[in-house]
């Protein structure tokens, strides 16, 4: 199946089975906000607890805290956010479109790099078990002709950047012959910085009202709370914050579904060290990041690490986890060493001193920091769209199945009484009084077992136990595992203890580090 396609049967799955639904749907949608649904809300929960036990039980060292959304408005002119959080935009002026500058060169990139994979996957197919594809890449001429092209492009965008050179932005889209999309015209306006911060008035204009912004980042919440939770906390460097939480940008380019939306939540987690030690924590940092990814099952080799080459203001290294989307190789966390620049600016801005007393080196200093920052909501993508399958039956037909990773999956366990009578769904409900107190379990009495089944399927519960005629004489049920589809008879005293060995949060977390 295209990609494509793929991404759009996703997307309709995700509102079909009650994952997420657009934001103010009865009113025609709110652009890039969404709601999550029934199920969607149990999976984001739960890939919350994943992340913050992973922060919090398996590292002695990190403590959590829930700061406001609203903060003192300086504290975003300390961060850079106010003078520097922003997107180069660009206008269409036929069709009166705008869009991000650099967003533009970038797909026009990936078109580039598009070429040259196509060129390959031919000769791939030409070739067929003898292909060489690196000696390929290297050699044949229109897919070094591309490379160049991509070189070429590609450098002069990096310093562009680097160097917040607005009308070189502008100039490689007119060099590329890039057209607008919607007027297909070579039209456009300067490029214009636009910042991406939400405002909004606290208090009565009457009494002068104040004008605050919507955290752009939780992080900023984590730094101007570091001493009253290192003093409270009585917390020896090294140690981590951590805070999970919504944050707002204002982005003006807002699609791929829930991969860029203007509310979203962040998983953050600051971890204070002493300078000088930054790229050996930044390093491990990574390293656990990435374990803790690969261990949810999607393959490993659908994650990627992707070096910074521009850093932003406050960085001296930085990384993106990338994760193999329906829409290509996306960030999902970044990974980054801050140096000292939040404390000291908070320091500067605030007027405290914002300091650490080192007992071991007898000396006073701003701590370094690598930050750790997971979009929750991408993280929910990833899962779903690595686990989003259709696989041909037997019997001819087709199932959708989520094989999410059992902990996280929204339901545990679906109890299904063969029919609606015969004391069967007394039984049904027995067992789902004895198990509801540890697993979210679903009871469902319709349809045939097949229908039932692939309900249950479509949102990833790992086990369905079917009550049958003879389970009220020799108690025993039938389990039927989601990814195998095989059944099994168990006892129903030994139910409890099959299912807690897979969807415990503990089986996860200990992947994470064997
Ligand atoms: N405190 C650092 C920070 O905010 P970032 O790279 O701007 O860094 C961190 O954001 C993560 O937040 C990203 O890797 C991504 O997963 C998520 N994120 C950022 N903008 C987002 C958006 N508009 N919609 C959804 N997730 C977003």
């Amino acid at each position: 199946m295209a990609q494509e396609d793929m991404f759009k049967k996703l997307v309709s799955h995700c509102k079909e089975y009650g994952f997420v639904f657009p934001s103010s749907e009865i009113y025609d949608g709110l652009g890039a906000v969404y709601d999550y649904g029934q199920y969607g809300v149990e999976l984001k929960n739960n890939i919350r607890k994943y992340w913050w036990d992973s922060m919090t039980l398996l590292h002695e060292n990190v403590v959590g805290i829930d700061s406001a959304i609203f903060m003192h408005p300086t504290i975003w002119k300390a961060s850079g956010h106010v003078d520097a959080f922003n997107d180069p935009l660009i206008d269409n002026r036929d069709s009166k479109k705008r869009y991000r500058a650099d967003v533009l060169i970038e797909e026009h990139l990936a078109k580039i790099e598009d070429k040259i994979n196509k060129e390959t996957e031919k000769a791939a197919k030409r070739f067929g078990e003898s292909f060489d594809e690196a000696q390929f890449r290297s050699t044949n001429a229109r897919v070094l002709e591309y490379q160049a092209k991509w070189d070429e492009i590609h450098s002069r965008f990096a310093k562009a950047l680097n160097d917040s050179n607005l009308e070189e932005l502008r100039q490689i889209i007119l060099d590329c012959e890039i057209v607008c999309p919607i007027s297909g015209s070579r039209n456009w306006t300067e490029v214009r910085q636009f910042n991406l911060m939400f405002s909004t008035d606290m208090g009565s204009t009457a009494d002068g009202a104040l004008k605050i912004y919507l955290r752009p980042e939780t992080a900023q919440g984590i730094f101007v709370n570091f001493l009253n939770v290192q003093k409270t906390g009585r917390m020896k460097i090294p140690f981590g914050i951590a805070q999970t939480g919504k944050a707002f940008r204002n982005e003006i380019v807002a699609r791929q579904f829930i991969f860029r939306m203007r509310e979203f939540e962040q998983m953050e987690m600051q971890f204070f060290i002493r300078p000088g030690e930054e790229l050996d924590w930044f390093k491990r940092w990574k390293e656990t990041r990435l374990r803790w990814h690969k261990a949810m099952g999607l393959g490993d080799h659908k994650y990627r690490y992707h070096d910074h080459e521009k850093l932003a203001h406050y960085a001296n290294a930085a990384t993106d986890i990338e994760f193999e989307m329906p829409f290509g190789f996306k960030e999902v966390e970044g990974i980054h060493s801050r140096t000292d620049f939040d404390l000291s600016q908070h320091e500067k801005y605030s007027g405290k001193k914002i300091q650490y007393f080192d007992p071991e080196l007898n000396k006073s200093y701003t701590p370094y920091v690598i930050e750790t920052s997971i979009g929750l909501d991408r993280c929910f993508l990833s899962l779903l769209a690595g686990s989003y399958v259709e696989e041909a039956l037997d019997n001819g037909e087709t199932r959708v199945v989520l094989k999410l990773p059992a902990a996280l999956a929204p339901v545990k366990l679906a109890v299904l009484p063969l029919v609606r009578k015969d004391g069967l769904p007394e039984k049904a409900e027995e067992i789902i009084n004895m198990l509801r107190f540890d697993f979210r379990c679903q009871y469902d009495e319709k349809d045939s077992i097949g229908k039932r089944y692939r309900r249950q399927d479509a949102i990833g519960t790992p086990y369905c136990i079917t009550i049958d005629h003879d389970t009220p004489n020799d108690n025993c049920v039938t389990i039927r595992f989601r990814d195998t589809m095989e059944q099994e008879r168990v006892a129903i005293d030994k139910l409890h203890e099959i299912i807690t060995e897979k969807v415990s949060m503990k089986t996860l977390l200990k992947k994470i580090i064997d």
